[in-house]
Order: structure tokens, then sequence, then C-alpha cells
């Protein structure tokens, strides 16, 4: 760990004057190659949650860096009052890679979500049926902290200072089909569903589940809305983990690792859906730049080439198998979830203190729910870093468990 005057005089200046809404690690880093952040005195970290779940092609990605060297000499920003060049391109690829037609560019998940939230009701406005508001959600979602998505985010500990927040939302529990049903009618304007649950412990959606989502939404025409900003972008292996599921979305959320490291949100919504919307109805000035898209394209280029697809499923098979093979040695590890590069590892006790010994080992990883430690490494991970990060892991669970004996 760095203990230099620079990380401390940020430290000082952090504590003064910037809001204190995140418990941070004790470390400045300041450059970062591949899979690897570094700090100021050259201590190097193996990165296994990417600025969670959004330095997708690992950092200093020279493709990456050179676009958007060229984009920032070229034209960075002109706002939505004119034509684009790159919007367009940038959702066509969107549209092939989703299903859905027609994508809404804005800066971060919360956006996005906050979006495809607000399109479910101006849907049903249009239609005239105005007293279809209710958002259906599930137990352990999170969609991220603003207005809309906090009222549609499990976690009563993220809610409660918040409160009152948008009416009409009821939750559903994720194992409970006959629960569902009753809860979707006809005055539902949207269930909202992540696939693979993120915040929540890394929890798939039971197949079960999706069936059943599928069914009321045919049965009382409510929409589906998928929050795939951190389950998206491929991280899953397929574009949408919905994909895995057979779901059908009007409306999807993504973020994280689209913009590699820029901030981009999009809400990609069908025909249907977007036919509803009016000039004026929703906006956003940065929304979809020329930086932010030029880093959607070089991120979607990459997605699209089969040495990247096919390495990323070999780190995933290595990583699953290892944390098999360490779940039978381990019987603190009472499971391992999730999909390609988004895993979850439930242990018999809190996951913080497994989270800080990684730490000081020098691997990056974190929490999700109380007992889950959570890895979402770059898409560019190597098999010597998977090897290197399980190693890493294994001793960081033997210590935690150690320090509690
Ligand atoms: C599933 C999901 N939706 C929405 C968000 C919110 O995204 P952002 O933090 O970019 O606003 C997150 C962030 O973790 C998320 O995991």
């Amino acid at each position: 760990m760095s203990t230099t005057a620079t990380k401390t005089s940020v430290q000082d200046q952090e504590a003064k004057h910037i809001l204190q809404v995140y418990k941070r690690m004790p470390v400045v880093f300041e450059r970062g190659e591949g899979s690897r952040l570094y700090t100021g005195e050259g201590d190097s970290y193996l990165d296994f949650i990417s600025g969670v779940g959004v330095a997708s092609l690992g950092h200093g990605h020279k493709a990456l860096a050179d676009a958007l060297s060229a984009q920032a000499h070229t034209l960075l920003h002109t706002s939505n009052l004119f034509f684009h060049p790159l919007q367009a391109e940038v959702a066509t690829r969107l549209a092939a890679r989703t299903g859905l037609d027609r994508a809404f560019f804005c800066n971060s998940g919360a956006e996005a979500v906050e979006t495809c939230l607000k399109f479910a009701r101006r849907y049903w406005h249009t239609q005239g049926a105005t007293g279809r508001t209710k958002y259906v959600a599930f137990k352990q979602s999170f969609h991220g902290r603003s207005m809309g998505a906090l009222s549609v985010t499990w976690d009563d500990h993220y809610r409660a200072p918040f409160a009152p927040l948008v009416p009409n939302v009821v939750f559903a529990d994720p194992a409970d089909v006959a629960g569902l049903d009753a809860l979707v009618d006809d005055t539902t304007a949207a269930i909202i569903v992540e696939p693979l649950q993120g915040e929540g412990g890394v929890r798939p959606i039971p197949q079960a589940m999706a069936d059943a989502i599928e069914a009321a939404c045919t049965r009382t025409g409510a929409l589906l809305i998928t929050d795939e900003v951190q389950s998206g972008s491929g991280r899953t292996g397929r574009f949408l983990y919905g994909q895995t599921l057979g779901l059908t979305p009007d409306l999807v959320a993504l973020g994280k690792a689209l913009g590699a490291g820029v901030p981009v949100g999009v809400a990609m919504f069908t025909d249907a859906v977007a036919a509803a919307a009016s000039p004026g109805d929703h906006g956003s000035t940065y929304g979809g730049n020329l930086l932010a898209c030029r880093a959607a394209l070089v991120f979607l280029e990459a997605l699209a080439s089969p040495a990247l697809a096919a390495s990323m499923a070999a780190a995933s098979d290595q990583l699953f198998s290892g944390l098999a093979a360490m779940k039978r040695r381990r019987p603190v590890i009472r499971d391992v979830r999730g999909a390609g590069l988004m895993v979850g590892i439930e242990l018999s006790f809190e996951a913080g203190p497994v989270v800080t010994a990684a730490f000081e080992r020098n691997l990056l990883i974190n929490r999700t729910s109380s007992t889950v430690v959570r890895l979402l490494p770059p898409y560019t991970i190597t098999t010597a870093d998977v090897d290197a990060a399980l190693q890493l892991l294994e001793d960081a669970i033997v210590a935690a468990e150690g320090a509690r004996q």
C-alpha cells in the first residue's frame, strides 16, 4: 500500500471538499495498463473490478486512447440541437446487438433506467391509459440512485433517507412465480428486472421467473424493461444476459462497459414504444456526445472480434472452474454464481474483510450484499491474470477466515 505525501494530501483535500458518500480504499492510482493499476510509487494492483464493470477494454487501451485523442482534436461536443455524425452509427450497431430498434443516449446507468421508466409511462399515456402507472420491480434489485431509479431499487438502506419516492412501485420475489402473477395486472405500466442482479449479490433470475415475466407481459400487455447496465454489453458472453433467458424486452438500459471508461448510458426502445415519444419529452445536454460515441464505437468494434470473444470465454471457464475447485477446498465458500466475467462468490461470513485482505495483497475486488465477493474484471484479462487472481483471492479468504478465529 502506498503511504506517500501525494496520497496524504489527496486524502486531506478530499476530506474537506468532496461530498462524503463513498468509503474509498486508501490508495491513489495514477496509471493503468491492461488489467493492472499503478500508484505514483509504482505499486501494482491486479484489477478484478474494473471501476465497477466499466473499464471493459482494460486500462491504457491503445486503440481507445488513440481514437479518443483523435476525436478530441476533431470535435468533442455539439449537443443534440444538430444532426450528429456518430450517434446513428452506434445506434445501428446496438439495434443489431439487442434486437431493439431505437436508442436514446445519456451519460449513466441511472439515467438510462430513468429514461426507460419515463417512457413506459409515456407509452400508456399516449394510449389514453393514464391510470396504467404501476411498476413491478424485484427484491434484491439495484437500478441506480436518481429518484426514479431509486424508487424501483429494493434495499431500504438506500431508499429510506430520501422518501417519499415515486409512488406505485411494488416488489416481487425472484423465487415466487405465483407472487409475480398476483402483482402484474392491467394497471401495470412495466415490469423492470435485472436479468442477472448485480448489487443484490450476483443472482441470475431463475429461468422459471423469466418465463413467468414473459407470460405476465403477454397476459396483461405490461411492458418489460430489462436493466442490463451491469450484465449487458457482452459481459456475460451474450450481448444481453436476458438473451440467455429468452427475455423479449420493450426497453433496455445499458451503461458501464459500453463506454469502456467514458460515461455512456443508453436506453434502447422497440419502435412501438418509441412511437409514443415527442420532441421535448426527454433530453440530455451531453447525451451521446462525440467523445462518448467514439468510445462506444471502439468498444463495439473490439467486442465484435472473434479473438476477444474466445479469450473472454476461456478466461470465464478458467475462473469458474478455478472457483469450483476452491469451493471444494474451502467450505466457507457457499456458492459461486454468475456468467461470463460477472462472478459472485457467496461466503458463510461477511465479505468485507476478504475485500480488505485482497487489497492488502494487491488484488482489487469488491463486495455486494453483505456476504458476496464480486468479480467484474476487464474483458481483456489473460490466463495469467486469472491464475494470479485465483491464488490471491484464496489467500485473502484464508486470511479473513483465520482472523475470525
Ligand atoms: C443494474 C444497474 N443499474 C443501474 C446502475 C446505475 O448506474 P450508474 O451508476 O452508471 O448510474 C447500476 C450501477 O451499479 C447497476 O448495476
